[in-house]
């Protein structure tokens, strides 16, 4: 009985563990995905620091709502607004899905901002994350450009009136003002063109270039080492901290891990 129990389990471990190996075998990704989860971190991180995969996961929340109600909007001046009462009021948890999107975009936005402000007072943004900052302003500036295209899709007075606001004070910019607003509204004024143009922006080339930066910032994350936080006993050299769970110090760190705090 226990033989065959043994076979059996075996037999079930292969299952799942065959794939797992012809792709490692053939890309490298499972270790490089256990290397990510794995990696080791200061033994003080702090619950600040999750804030990072918080703005994470709403981006993704964002992109799976996004994504269904793509399926169902229609982004012309006569759908427009039809489409998203249909979505509200007739389709099964169309409610929801739009829901989380127009809430989510905001949380989005709030977590960002909490994120940037830890970065800014554990002081992670000096040497060598510079480049890993500058690449989160970009994030952010990108962030607030979905909030201003998404506005206008419902196609309503308020989102019109918004967004006729919101291009009047990028027109007022020097020099590339007037360009910036004429390529946003397709035109002179906000007419058909400017829906799709905000459309296509909204959901192709601000979400791409989204995750593209995002790749980056946590490429640049895992090579230089998360940053201890500034009351860090063990970053400032003195001493080992004393929990007794703590797997790692200082010297399990990247060659850059203790640099961003001195
Ligand atoms: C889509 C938006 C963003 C996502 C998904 C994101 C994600 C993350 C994650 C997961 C981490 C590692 C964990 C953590 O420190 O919380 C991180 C670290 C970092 N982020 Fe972001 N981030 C975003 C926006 C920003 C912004 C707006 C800034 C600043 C302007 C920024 C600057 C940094 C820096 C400098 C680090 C390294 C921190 C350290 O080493 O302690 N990020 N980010």
């Amino acid at each position: 009985m226990a033989a065959t129990k043994l076979t059996r389990s075996q037999q079930i471990q292969q299952t799942i563990l065959y794939p797992i190996d012809w792709l490692e075998e053939r890309s490298g990704i499972v270790g490089g995905i256990k290397y990510f989860l794995f990696r080791k971190v200061p033994g003080d991180t702090n619950w600040f620091q999750t804030l990072g995969a918080a703005t994470l996961t709403a981006f993704i929340v964002q992109a799976l709502t996004g994504t269904i109600l793509a399926m169902y909007y229609k982004p012309d001046p006569n759908g427009a607004y039809s489409s998203i009462q249909h979505i509200t009021n007739d389709l099964f948890a169309g409610w929801l899905v739009r829901g989380m999107h127009r809430w989510g975009a905001s949380v989005f936005i709030i977590l960002m901002f909490m994120h940037m402000g830890r970065v800014f007072l554990f002081g992670a943004y000096k040497y060598p994350r510079e480049l890993n900052w500058i690449i989160g302003v970009l994030l952010l500036t990108m962030g607030l450009g979905e909030g201003f295209t998404g506005y206008l899709l419902p196609w309503d007075q308020t989102s019109y009136w918004a967004t006729v606001v919101g291009i009047n004070i990028n027109g007022t910019a020097p020099f590339l003002g007037p360009f910036l607003a004429q390529f946003l509204q397709g035109g002179t004024y906000i007419n058909a063109d400017t829906l799709s143009r905000f459309y296509a922006i909204h959901m192709l080339l601000i979400p791409g270039a989204i995750f593209a930066l995002i790749g980056l910032h946590l490429y640049l994350v895992v090579r230089l080492g998360v940053t201890s936080p500034p009351w860090s006993k063990e970053a400032a050299g003195k001493g080992p901290i004393t929990n007794g769970k703590v797997t790692t110090g200082r010297r399990g760190l990247s060659r850059f891990g203790t640099r961003g705090r001195r």
